[in-house]
C-alpha cells in the first residue's frame, strides 16, 4: 500500500472513531478499548493537528463529511444563480468547489462568451429597448423536469432586471438563447418549470405598462399591469418557441414568486403578490415611500392559475397580441375560470408545493408562520365557485380559513421552503436568521439552526421535486459579517452547507460567494448530469449545435475573397493556426472561421485578436465565427489564450492589415545584419 494512502486511510479511521467518541459520550458508551483505538489510529499527530488548528470533534467530523480527495466527484451539483454576475454558478457538493461559470446574459471573456464569435449574436437578442445589456441580475435557476423530476438535460435562469429568461443546454453547458416577451418590464417569479418542462414560467415584479410605453402613474391602476407568462419549451430543439408561448395578464398588484403544482396540483402554478395596495412610492411627493405603502394591508393575494385551461385558451386563440406577445386578457382569464386569488399573510414571499403535491406552503416576510394551503381544498372551492368576495378587476377570491391546511409558528421573516425525503419541511426564516425544520404531516416545528447571517433562499438536494433526496441543504446568506478574512466594506456572499442526515441539523461548511447575490440555487445528484466531452461532429457550432456549414477540416484551410468580404478558413489543432499569418486590406469585412479540430478531451485552444476585443474559447471539436471590419491598418499579432501544451507560447500569427494608400514615406533602411543571420 502506497504510503500516502495508508496515511489517509489512518486518518480517516482515527476522525471516525473520534466521532464515536463523542457519540459514545452522548450515551452510547462503546467502552474504553474503543476510545483507546481511537487515540491509538488517530495518533498524536491528528491530537496535534486538531490542537494546532483549534479544532473540535464536530469540526473533523464536518470535515470528514465535506473532504473531496483528488479526483473524487462530487455526489451533487448546486445550481447556483450568479446574481449580478449575470451567470449561473455550478458548484460541487459536499466539497462546496466551484466547478464553472456559465456565462449567460454577461459576457465572459474565458468562455470567449460575447468576445467575437457567434455568442455576441446570443447576448444580442437580449438587448431591449435598443440598448446594450451587459448585465443581468439572475434569480431564479430551474432543472428541466420529467414527470416532476430533475431530469438534467437543460437549466433555465430568468434575469429580474431586464424580464429575460435564459435556456442553458447541460450537455455543454453553454447558453443556447435569451428570450423577451416585450411586454413586462422585470421579473421575479421566473424561472420555474411544469412537471414535464412544457413550460417555463415567468412572472412580472414591479407592474408596468405592457410594453414598456410611457403612461403617467396616476393611471397605475388603470394601466398598469402583472402577466404570468409561459414560455413554449421544446424539448428536441432543446430551445423555448416564443410563438406558441403565451401570458395571462394580471393587475397590478406586484406579483412575485411563482411555482409549478405538481401531481394532484399538476395544472396550476401559483404565484405571489405583495402589493395589493397598489402602492407605487412618491415620498417627495407626498406620498409614503413604497417600503411603507406596501405592506399596508394584512393579506395580500396568493394567485392561483389553471396553466391548462390557460394552454387551451390559447390554442383556441383566445388572446390578444401585445407587442408580438399572445395574452389572455384579464377579463377572458375570469370568464373561463383561470384565475383565483386567496388571501395570504403578510408580505409573502415564497410559495413552494410539496413533493407529493398537495401542499402550497406560503411564507410572509412579516408574519411568523409558515401557512399551509391545500390543492384539494382549493380545487373544490373553485368548482363550487364558492368565493368570498372579488377583488377590484373582478378576480374571484377564494376564503383563507377554507383553504388552508394549517400554519405554523416558525419565527419572524419566513421567506423559501424545500423538502426531505422524511417528510419534513425547511423554511428560510430571514429576520429570525434561522433555517427552520418542521414537519408536513402535523405541522409541527421540530428544529432551528442558526444562519450567518439573513438566509434567503434555501436548496435541498431535489427538494422541490417530487422526490427529494435529503442528505444536504445550502443556506443561502445575504449577509457574511465576521464570517472570512476581511476584504473591504463590500463583502461575499456566504453559502452554508447543512447535513440532513443525522436527527440534529449540523452546519458542515461556510463558502464564500465574491461574485454577486446569488439569489436562489437548485441541487442535482451528480449522476444525472450528462456532460459530453468533446463536440461531435468536428465543427459544430455550440449554437446550433450541428455542424456549421462554415465548419473547416484539415488540409482545407484556405482563404476567399468574395463580395461579401474576406473569409478566412483557418484551424486549430496543438499547437500552431493554419494560415498563422493573415493578410487583409484597410477596410475589409472579414470573415474568420475557425474549427478546433482536436478530438481529445480538454484539449481546448483559445484565439485572441490584439487590439480587436476578440477572444474565443474554441473546445476539442467547436467552430467559431467571428465578423468584423479591418478598419485600422496595422500588425496584430494573435495567439492561443490556452496553455494547451508545451508549445503553447509558440501557438500564434500575425494578422497583418495592409494600409488602403501606398505609404509615402520612405521604407525604413535594412538593418545591416539579420538576428540569427
Ligand atoms: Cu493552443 Cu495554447
Amino acid at each position: 500500500m502506497d504510503r500516502r494512502r495508508s496515511h489517509a486511510a489512518r486518518m480517516v479511521v482515527a476522525a471516525l472513531a473520534l466521532t464515536t467518541t463523542v457519540l459514545s459520550q452522548g450515551g452510547c458508551d462503546l467502552g474504553s478499548a474503543g476510545v483507546a483505538r481511537a487515540a491509538d489510529a488517530g495518533g498524536p499527530g491528528l491530537q496535534k493537528l486538531m490542537k494546532d488548528r483549534n479544532l473540535s470533534e464536530a469540526d473533523v467530523t464536518a470535515a470528514l463529511k465535506t473532504y473531496t480527495p483528488t479526483g473524487r466527484h462530487d455526489e451533487y451539483y448546486l445550481f447556483a444563480s450568479g446574481g449580478h454576475g449575470g451567470n449561473v454558478i455550478v458548484i460541487g457538493v459536499p466539497s462546496m468547489r466551484i466547478l464553472k461559470y456559465v456565462a449567460v446574459f454577461t459576457p465572459e471573456p474565458w468562455q470567449g462568451y460575447g468576445y467575437g464569435d457567434q455568442s455576441d449574436d446570443i447576448l444580442a437578442s437580449g438587448n431591449r429597448h435598443g440598448h446594450t445589456l451587459s448585465w443581468a441580475d439572475t434569480h431564479h435557476p430551474a432543472l428541466s423536469e420529467t414527470k416532476g423530476d430533475y431530469d438534467g438535460r437543460y437549466l433555465f435562469i430568468g434575469d429580474k432586471a431586464n424580464a429575460r429568461v435564459a435556456v442553458v443546454d447541460l450537455k455543454d453547458f453553454v447558453t443556447k438563447q435569451i428570450v423577451e416577451s416585450n411586454l413586462i418590464e422585470s421579473d421575479h417569479g421566473g424561472t420555474f418549470v411544469t412537471p414535464n418542462t412544457d413550460y417555463v414560467i415567468e412572472t412580472s415584479q414591479y407592474p408596468s405598462p405592457f410594453g414598456g410605453e410611457y403612461v403617467p402613474l396616476d393611471k397605475f391602476d388603470e394601466a398598469y399591469r402583472g402577466a404570468m407568462i409561459f414560455w413554449k419549451f421544446d424539448r428536441e430543439k432543446g430551445r423555448i418557441v416564443p410563438a406558441e408561448s403565451f401570458a395571462v395578464e394580471l393587475p397590478p398588484y406586484t406579483q412575485d414568486l411563482a411555482d409549478a403544482g405538481k401531481l394532484v396540483s399538476d395544472g396550476f402554478a401559483f404565484c405571489n403578490s405583495i402589493n395589493t395596495e397598489r402602492a407605487y412610492g412618491g415620498d417627495m411627493e407626498g406620498r409614503p415611500p413604497m417600503e411603507s405603502s406596501y405592506s399596508q394591508n394584512d393579506m395580500d393575494y396568493l394567485h392561483v392559475v389553471d396553466w391548462r385551461k390557460a394552454e387551451q385558451l390559447a390554442k383556441a386563440g383566445k388572446t390578444e397580441t401585445i407587442k408580438g406577445f399572445r395574452v389572455i386578457r384579464l377579463a377572458t382569464a375570469i370568464e373561463n375560470d383561470i384565475l383565483h386569488f386567496i388571501p395570504e399573510p403578510k408580505s409573502p414571499h415564497g410559495v413552494d408545493v410539496s413533493p407529493d403535491g398537495k401542499d402550497i406552503v406560503v411564507g410572509g416576510k412579516l408574519d411568523t408562520h409558515a401557512t399551509v394551503y391545500s390543492i384539494e381544498k382549493i380545487k373544490k372551492l373553485i368548482a363550487d365557485k364558492k368565493y368570498e368576495g372579488k377583488d377590484p378587476y373582478g378576480v374571484p377570491i377564494l376564503s383563507f380559513q377554507e383553504s388552508i391546511r394549517g400554519q405554523v409558528e416558525i419565527g419572524l421573516g419566513p421567506l423559501h421552503t424545500q423538502f426531505d425525503d422524511q417528510g419534513n419541511a425547511y423554511t428560510s426564516v430571514f429576520i429570525e436568521s434561522v433555517v427552520a425544520k418542521w414537519n408536513l404531516k402535523d405541522l409541527k416545528l421540530i428544529e432551528k439552526l442558526p444562519a450567518h447571517y439573513n438566509i434567503g433562499h434555501l436548496a435541498a438536494a431535489e427538494g422541490d421535486t417530487v422526490s427529494p433526496d435529503g442528505r444536504f441543504l445550502v443556506m443561502m446568506d445575504k449577509w457574511a459579517i465576521d464570517r472570512f478574512a476581511p476584504v473591504g466594506p463590500l463583502l461575499p456572499q456566504n453559502f452554508q452547507l447543512v447535513d440532513l442526515s443525522q436527527d440534529k441539523l449540523q452546519l458542515l461548511y461556510d463558502m464564500p460567494l465574491p461574485l454577486g447575490e446569488p439569489h436562489y440555487a437548485q441541487m442535482i445528484k451528480a449522476d444525472k448530469i450528462h456532460a459530453e466531452e468533446i463536440y461531435k461532429p468536428a465543427g459544430t457550432n455550440p449554437l446550433t449545435d450541428q455542424k456549421d456549414p462554415f465548419a473547416v477540416e484539415g488540409g482545407k484551410e484556405r482563404v476567399e475573397r468574395k463580395p461579401d468580404g474576406v473569409h478566412i478558413y483557418m484551424t486549430a489543432i496543438r499547437s500552431h493556426f493554419t494560415p498563422d499569418i493573415v493578410h487583409v486590406k484597410e477596410g475589409d469585412q472579414v470573415h474568420l472561421h475557425i474549427t478546433n479540430l482536436e478530438q481529445a478531451q480538454d484539449a481546448t485552444h483559445g484565439f485572441a485578436l490584439d487590439s480587436h476585443n476578440i477572444q474565443l474559447s474554441l473546445e476539442p471539436g467547436e467552430h467559431a465565427n467571428v465578423d468584423f471590419v479591418a478598419d485600422k491598418p496595422g500588425v496584430f499579432p494573435m495567439y492561443c489564450t490556452e496553455f494547451c501544451s508545451a508549445l503553447h507560447l509558440e501557438m500564434a500569427g500575425y494578422f497583418l492589415v495592409e494600409p488602403k494608400v501606398a505609404e509615402t514615406k520612405p521604407a525604413p533602411a535594412k538593418p545591416a545584419k539579420r538576428a540569427g543571420g
